[in-house]
């Protein structure tokens, strides 16, 4: 892979005119060290529900593997070298936008209902959640039906379960935030005002107790914004899961179904999943599971690949996706920050508990960490919570990166996004970590 890349990127093909037939494709990775240009000379096209500008060249970033659809036809030009690069009439693109359609009228039932004082329930919109293997097109799939929401004037609230990738930001998060226009095909999903709660790992099953605690935050947090906003309310959600769905991955996408109260639930390529969650709702008549066939566009990514990607997306965090920001670099002293864990830590000791009684370690227990030199190259979380037993369930303001701790001194070295003070001193410590090349 690396030297075909290489040897991609050395010998730069000249801009290329390419033809897109109506309801084609043309699929492009772009290599790791260089971004592509595309630019669209006549017709429409869009990547993953944004439509392409009508004028002007769009920076494809390096790494990207999109396509590039028409509904109607078109004709582009590509400037720069790719990985691959082929068109593809085969595409599921139609069966996506009908679902779409049938999304878009809920929504307006909903804002109807709402207009007439219905009650909560029928001025509900769609919640739709997305289920899958990895590497089935979810998260594209997602970024598909906000966009196409979005271009049709909806905010629809984007939910990102996934803690192995995150879209929304850096990975080891549960996250939400309103899409409020199509997503940006460069910068991704909006970053202003995302609500996020920190896990602070890649994988569930590390503390899937704390996992769930998380979901019902968010959950209980989006509820509260949605029974004040109708318009939120109708547009509904669209939620991205992680692409673990046999054992307990299978039981967290069970949990999710009922902590978010999702009433759509798409299956993509998996007929054995779509069965056993049509069989375990099959009791709550108001929950749809469809079965969504997955795009063979889907790039596979090996567990490599994911764990360079997680590290790029922190990178990203700090740098910008163009690797156009600067961190600010800033040192505190120990005393000036609290670190905690959530769970995890040592159970109570049998000799603190009733006789009889088991020690069982509490999965949500908050466990204050000293500050040691393991911390070098992890991220901590800044906490929004104002006292230590509120972590849990606070939602984070943002990251920094710890570069240095010098124990002789009592002082901690970080970077972060903006500078300035920390806007709280409560941190949570993670198992994420990051090495600056
Ligand atoms: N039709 C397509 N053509 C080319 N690449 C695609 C297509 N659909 C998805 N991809 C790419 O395939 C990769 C995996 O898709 P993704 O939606 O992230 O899968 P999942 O979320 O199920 O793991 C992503 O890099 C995505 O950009
Ligand atoms: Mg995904």
């Amino acid at each position: 892979m690396a030297a075909t890349a290489a040897a991609g990127a050395a010998a730069a093909p000249p801009p290329r005119q390419s033809k897109l037939e109506p309801r084609e494709e043309l699929r492009v990775e772009v290599p790791p060290d260089a971004s592509l240009r595309v630019r669209l000379v006549a017709g429409t096209a869009e990547i993953f529900g944004t439509e392409l500008p009508p004028e002007g060249w769009v920076s494809i970033p390096p790494r990207s593997k999109i396509a590039i659809f028409s509904w109607h036809g078109a004709t582009l030009e590509l400037d720069g070298p790719t990985e691959s690069e082929y068109p593809s009439v085969e595409t599921p693109m139609v069966i996506y936008v009908n679902t779409h359609a049938i999304l878009d009228a809920r929504r307006a039932r909903a804002r109807a209902a709402a207009a007439q004082g219905g009650d909560l329930e029928a001025s509900q919109g769609p919640r739709v959640i997305v289920v899958g293997p990895t590497d089935s097109g979810k998260s594209t799939l997602c970024r598909m039906l906000l966009s196409w929401a979005a271009k049709l004037g909806w905010k629809p609230t984007y939910v990102d379960l996934d803690i192995g990738q995150g879209s929304i930001t850096i990975p080891g998060c549960i996250s939400a935030t309103p899409i409020e226009k199509p997503i940006d095909i460069v910068d991704g999903i909006p970053l202003e005002m995302p609500l996020v709660y920190f896990y602070g790992h890649p994988t569930p099953s590390i503390n899937p107790d704390v996992y769930k605690v998380f979901m019902k935050e968010l959950a209980k947090t989006l509820e509260r914004q949605f029974s004040g906003n109708a318009e939120s309310r109708a547009a509904g959600m669209v939620i991205n899961t992680m692409g673990w769905v046999e054992g307990l991955g299978y039981e967290l996408l069970l949990n999710a179904i009922e902590t978010f109260k999702a009433n759509v639930v798409l299956v993509l390529g998996q007929e054995k999943l779509w069965k056993m969650l049509k069989d375990a709702v099959q009791s709550k008549p108001n929950i749809d599971v469809v079965k969504l066939q997955k795009s063979e566009g889907v790039v596979l990514r090996n567990s490599k690949y994911r764990q360079k990607t997680r590290s790029f997306r922190i990178k990203e965090y700090f740098y910008g996706i163009a690797n156009d920001l600067a961190p600010h670099s800033n040192i505190v002293n120990f005393s000036d920050v609290s670190v905690y864990r959530i769970g995890g830590g040592h159970q109570a000791p049998r000799s603190a508990l009733p006789i009889g009684a088991e020690p069982v370690a509490d999965p949500t227990r908050l466990v204050a960490v000293n500050i040691s030199t393991d911390m070098i190259h992890t991220v901590l979380a800044i906490s929004y919570a104002k006292e230590p037993d509120e972590i849990i369930s606070s939602n984070v303001a943002g990251f920094i990166h710890v570069t240095d701790v010098d124990i002789q001194r009592k002082k901690l070295t970080y970077i972060a996004p903006c500078p300035g003070d920390l806007p709280s001193r409560l941190l949570i410590a993670s198992s994420l970590t990051w090495y600056e090349a």
